[in-house]
């Protein structure tokens, strides 16, 4: 029986990537090992919280102590690692947990399975999740390719390359087996609202402004969640060891086209008048050294493993939208105390 370490699996692309895996691998013990920080979620897992080759493990991967105890335990052959501090906008107002969680809590677990696996790396992997906003900021034309040079320019952004580049360090010094994806923007079921799509959705829903940053002209390339899960399955059992896959929706979108969207999907499911969610949208202040556009060149994955987007974005935006609606209390019970606070500062106070 394999033993797979999962981090930040009660988060949101963690949950996803969770759920494919108990269903798909019974004959793994998968452990979750998550800290529970205010994105991180339980009830995201309740569908597989009992299946007998899953556990959960409340823990800090910045606890390097409590990483030895967890590996002597569990002697693991395979690492997943999606814990992080993923939001932008929070890595702006304190880029300090982003350097704790992202950084120093990737070398933790990079440590911890070289020491480990020591001299016998047979059979053994880490895969490390990243994202495509270490390659920087693109205008108009281009797409990021595994050669792209990194250029990061948020703290957030910042902290995942440095993880990254100490992933790369320690295949070439120490030959640790690492292979590393670089996704694109996820949307789907279980995301914390305070990223766009699922901000928007609760704000339409309770008739709030949509605080669009700047013009709404910066542009992402969304790719359902599932899809993503999907494609790290395929990249632990199948990419090859050393390398990078990117992994992108081949849907670009500037975020005004996609708000006027999601308002006419709201505005149809919620038995609206046409147009008067769009009548929400407010320009704002613009982020920070707001990244333009990302778009990612995701053909090596396809060519060399054969994935594909199997979910349109029609198809996704309703699912979503359908989702938020249906789980009204799974949002009530993640907008409660500390969520109120961030908007406040966030959208308010800014
Ligand atoms: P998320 O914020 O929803 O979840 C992160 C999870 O990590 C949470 O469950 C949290 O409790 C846990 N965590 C945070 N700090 C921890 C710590 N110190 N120790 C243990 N657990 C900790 O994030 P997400 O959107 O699911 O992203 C998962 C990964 O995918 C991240 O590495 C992120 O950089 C990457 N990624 C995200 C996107 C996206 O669009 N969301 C795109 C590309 C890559
Ligand atoms: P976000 O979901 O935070 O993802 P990322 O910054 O990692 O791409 O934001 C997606 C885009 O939406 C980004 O261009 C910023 C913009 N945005 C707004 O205009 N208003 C908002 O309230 C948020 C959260 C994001």
């Amino acid at each position: 029986m394999k033993s797979i370490l999962i981090t930040g699996g009660a988060g949101f692309i963690g949950s996803h990537t969770i759920r494919q895996f108990v269903r798909r691998y019974p004959d793994y013990h998968i452990v979750n090992l998550d800290k529970l920080t205010y994105a991180g979620n339980l009830e995201n897992l309740k569908d597989v919280e009992d299946a007998p080759n899953y556990e959960f493990v409340k823990g800090d991967i910045y606890d390097a102590a409590f990483l030895k105890e967890l590996f002597e335990k569990y002697r693991f052959d395979g690492v997943i690692h999606l814990a992080a501090e993923s939001h932008v906008d929070r890595s702006i107002s304190d880029p300090n947990e982003f350097i704790k969680t992202n950084v120093v809590g990737t070398v933790n677990l990079l440590n911890v399975a070289k020491d480990q696996w020591q001299g016998d790396f047979e059979g053994k992997l880490f895969y490390h999740i990243s994202t495509d906003e270490v390659y920087g900021s693109l205008e108009e034309g281009g797409y990021f390719t595994e050669e792209t040079p990194y250029d990061p320019r948020s703290p957030y952004s910042a902290s995942k390359a440095s993880s990254d580049h100490m992933v790369r360090a320690y295949y070439n010094t120490y030959k640790l087996p690492v292979v590393i994806s670089n996704c694109s923007n996820n949307y789907g079921p279980h995301q914390f609202p305070e990223k766009l799509i699922p901000l928007f959705i609760n704000n339409i829903r309770n008739n709030k402004e949509l605080p669009v940053y700047g013009k709404g002209e910066n542009v992402r390339d969304w790719l359902y969640v599932e899809d993503h899960a999907k494609a790290i399955d395929l990249i632990y059992h199948r990419g090859r060891i050393g390398e990078t896959y990117n992994i992108g929706g081949d849907n670009e979108w500037r975020n005004i086209d996609l708000i006027r969207k999601l308002c006419e999907i709201m505005d149809h499911k919620l038995g609206r008048m046409a147009g008067s969610s769009a009548e929400l949208i407010t320009y704002v202040k613009d982020r920070a050294g707001h990244d333009l556009r990302y778009a990612i060149d995701c053909s090596k994955l396809k060519n060399e493993l054969g994935w594909s987007q199997e979910v349109t974005f029609a198809e996704g935006l309703e699912r979503t939208v359908d989702w938020y609606l249906e789980n009204e209390e799974w949002l009530n019970h993640v907008l409660t105390g500390e969520y109120e606070e961030y908007y406040r500062k966030q959208y308010v106070e800014r």
